[in-house]
C-alpha cells in the first residue's frame, strides 16, 4: 500500500478579519491567528491520521507581516513530516489585495500535534511520502526542529540531538 502525502492533509480555512479581532491599531490580533492556525492544522493533523489529535508544541511563529482590518486571510495547514505518534505541520498565511485577488504570503508557523487514543495516550500513526520540492525540504528539516524544540521543552538533551547538532558543525 502506497504511503500518505502531504498533500492529502492540505487543509485550508478563509476567513474575514472583523473588528473584535484586532487590535489597537486595527491589525489581526496574534492570538487570533495563532488560533486559526491551530484550528487548520489540527484538522490536517486529523486528516493524516484519523485519530484524535492534541497540539503538543508551536514550534514556530513568524508573524512578518501585520493583517489589517477587513483582510481576506487564508491559513493553509499540511503534514509535513509524521514520526512515530507526532506530526509536524507547517502552516501558511496569505492576504487576498481586494481588487485584484491576489494574494501575498503574511506569515508562516509550524505546529507539532500529537495522535492520541480516547485516554489521551500517544498512539503509533502512519509515515507520510514527501512529493514535490517544497514538501521534500520540509520533510527533510523536520527531525531537526523536532530535536529543537524536544531539547527546549527538557525532554531531550542537547547531545542526544545528533541531526540538529550537525547544522552546526
Ligand atoms: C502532547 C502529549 C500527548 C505528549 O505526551 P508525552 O507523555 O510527552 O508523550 P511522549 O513523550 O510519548 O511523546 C509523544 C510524542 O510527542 C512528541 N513530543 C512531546 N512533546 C513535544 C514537544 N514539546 N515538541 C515536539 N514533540 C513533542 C514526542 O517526541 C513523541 O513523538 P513521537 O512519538 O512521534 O516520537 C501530552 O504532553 C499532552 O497531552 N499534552 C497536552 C496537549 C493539549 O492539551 N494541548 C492543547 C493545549 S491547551
Amino acid at each position: 500500500m502506497s504511503l500518505k502525502t502531504p498533500e492529502q492533509s492540505r487543509t485550508i480555512m478563509t476567513d474575514l478579519v472583523l473588528p473584535s479581532e484586532t487590535n489597537p491599531i486595527n491589525n489581526l490580533f496574534g492570538g487570533e491567528l495563532l488560533a486559526r492556525m491551530d484550528r487548520a492544522a489540527s484538522i490536517a493533523a486529523r486528516r493524516h491520521s484519523r485519530r484524535i489529535v492534541v497540539t503538543a508544541s508551536v514550534n514556530h511563529v513568524a508573524f512578518n507581516r501585520a493583517i489589517p482590518l477587513g483582510s481576506v486571510v487564508t491559513v493553509e495547514a499540511k503534514v509535513s513530516r509524521a514520526f512515530k505518534s507526532s506530526m509536524e505541520i507547517y502552516i501558511d498565511v496569505w492576504i487576498e489585495d481586494r481588487e485584484s485577488g491576489e494574494k501575498t504570503k503574511a506569515n508562516e508557523a509550524i505546529y507539532t500535534f500529537v495522535a492520541v487514543d480516547e485516554t489521551g495516550r500517544p498512539v503509533r500513526i502512519e509515515e507520510i511520502q514527501p512529493v514535490t520540492e517544497l514538501e521534500k525540504e520540509r520533510y527533510k528539516g523536520a527531525l531537526r526542529r523536532k530535536q529543537l524544540s524536544l531539547v527546549l521543552a527538557g525532554k531531550m538533551k542537547a547531545d542526544d540531538a545528533t541531526e540538529l547538532k550537525a547544522l552546526f558543525n
